[in-house]
């Protein structure tokens, strides 16, 4: 996962001069699963004989509790294993465990360059909502954000379940059963 993170986050932009990227351990990244996993947000790897050839979690959208039926997520897909169906298999498996977890609405933002995850997502019911531009700066010129959005199981046509602040985390949200 390192691998695959250092190389699309690191090495997806120029030499970045004096701006140093915060790097990411082993620890972290630990870490990190174990907060997603209390808080029932998924995040799952593609295993090729042993080994992670892709991997895709979710996050909430926004930390205030009106939007904690919204997530929004990250698939990375390790730099050997592109175009060879990882992202198609990852991506809904994403989808449909952020839905079983009781979230309604997903969110992505994708580089408007980026053909491959933009195909990727409008193959996986991803519509896009909104472009958001020149936010970034890479290889000499500034790039758009496209917003896409995917509605999850009953979406905004029913109310959502009660909800429960979790036990070991008074600042979460436990998924509604
Ligand atoms: C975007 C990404 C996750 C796609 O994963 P992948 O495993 O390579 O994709 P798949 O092989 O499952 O292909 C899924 C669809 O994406 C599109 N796609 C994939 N690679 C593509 C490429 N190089 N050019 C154009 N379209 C491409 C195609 O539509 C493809 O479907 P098809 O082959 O049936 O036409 C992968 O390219 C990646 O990790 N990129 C770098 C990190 C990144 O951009 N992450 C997304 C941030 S929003």
């Amino acid at each position: 996962m390192l691998a695959i993170y250092e190389h699309h986050i690191t090495r997806g932009v120029e030499d970045l001069g004096d701006y140093e990227p915060e790097p990411l351990n082993g620890e972290d990244l630990k870490r990190r699963r174990k907060t997603m996993r209390r808080k029932r947000l998924p995040h799952l790897v593609a295993d090729i004989d042993g080994a992670v050839a892709g991997y895709a979690y979710a996050v909430p959208f926004r930390k205030r509790p009106a939007y904690r039926y919204t997530i929004k997520h990250s698939i990375y897909v390790h730099p050997d294993h592109l175009h060879e169906g990882i992202g198609r298999r990852l991506l809904p498996t994403l989808i449909e465990a952020c839905a079983a977890a009781g979230y309604r609405q997903m969110i992505g933002y994708i580089d408007g360059a980026n053909e491959a995850s933009l195909r990727l997502h409008e193959a996986c019911g991803f519509r896009r909502v909104g472009v958001l531009p020149s936010i970034g700066f890479k290889f000499g010129h500034w790039s758009d954000s496209v917003m896409v959005q995917c509605p999850l199981g009953a979406a905004d046509t029913t109310k959502p379940g009660a909800w429960v602040r979790s036990p070991d985390n008074g600042a979460a949200w436990d998924a509604a059963k």
